[in-house]
């Protein structure tokens, strides 16, 4: 295809597309400031609804502000144990965050004033967090390429985490990141590999023509390169 990359970039896109994980395992150390930039001007230059650039990043730099929030975390941990009922134990022995040993937080939020971006929103204004986490997945592609680890933390009360960050009254925290050097990038998510979930079969959710319907697609088992499965 004429407008292609190189084959060898291609291929260093899926690597990172499927070499990227959600980590809580940090080996603290530092991001660089070139590097840090280099990851935001990676996630700001995602696509957004009406190209409204719905995010915004607070960088997290002293020691007290990490723990509030971390204290927060560890709150809502607790609370979502509860909530899962049979699962509660085998939900507190997992490790969902890795708040205090990240070299960088990062806290992501939903700008004020969305309300008035139309464009796209009328009928879905969930669009603004789509565009967000847009920006995120380029910020945790980056980083993979960079050979940092980076974990979205999503376990928090939203009207604590504004408080103790001054948001505005329509702004919304969307992500806790945690960001740093790592010893050991997982091979496969660490929920499957805990056991608490499994990969889905590609071809089980790709239809053709309507709901429910198998696509054609997937008859003759997927084309992924091999050596990119995920052990079983
Ligand atoms: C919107 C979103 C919120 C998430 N929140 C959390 C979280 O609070 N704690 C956590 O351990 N992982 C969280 N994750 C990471 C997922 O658990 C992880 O992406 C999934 O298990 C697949 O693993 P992988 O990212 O390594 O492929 C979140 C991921 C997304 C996309």
């Amino acid at each position: 295809m004429a407008q292609a990359f190189a084959a060898d970039e291609v291929d260093a896109v899926y690597r990172a597309i499927h070499e990227r994980r959600d980590m809580r395992h940090f080996a603290g150390g530092e991001v660089a400031p070139d590097v840090l930039r280099r990851l935001l001007e990676a996630a700001h230059h995602a696509p957004s609804v009406g190209f409204m650039q719905p995010w915004r990043f607070i960088r997290v730099r002293g020691q007290a502000l990490r723990q509030s929030l971390h204290d927060t975390v560890e709150r809502e941990r607790v609370l979502t144990a509860r909530a899962l009922g049979q699962r509660e134990d085998e939900f507190m022995r997992l490790k969902v965050q890795g708040l205090l040993d990240a070299a960088e937080l990062l806290v992501v939020t939903l700008a004020d004033g969305r309300e008035k971006h139309i464009f796209g929103r009328r009928t879905l204004p969930q669009m603004d967090l789509a565009s967000a986490s847009c920006a995120i997945q380029n910020l945790w592609l980056a980083a993979r390429a960079e050979g940092l680890g980076m974990g979205w933390v999503s376990l928090f009360d939203p009207a604590e985490v504004s408080v103790l960050l001054g948001l505005p009254d329509d702004a919304e925290p969307i992500a806790l990141l945690c960001l740093g050097p790592v010893h050991d990038f997982y091979e496969e998510p660490m929920l499957q590999r805990e056991r608490w979930a499994r990969r889905e079969p590609l071809s089980a959710l790709v239809f053709d023509e309507c709901w429910g319907r198998a696509a054609d697609l997937f008859a003759d088992g997927p084309s992924i390169n091999p050596s990119l499965v995920e052990p079983t």
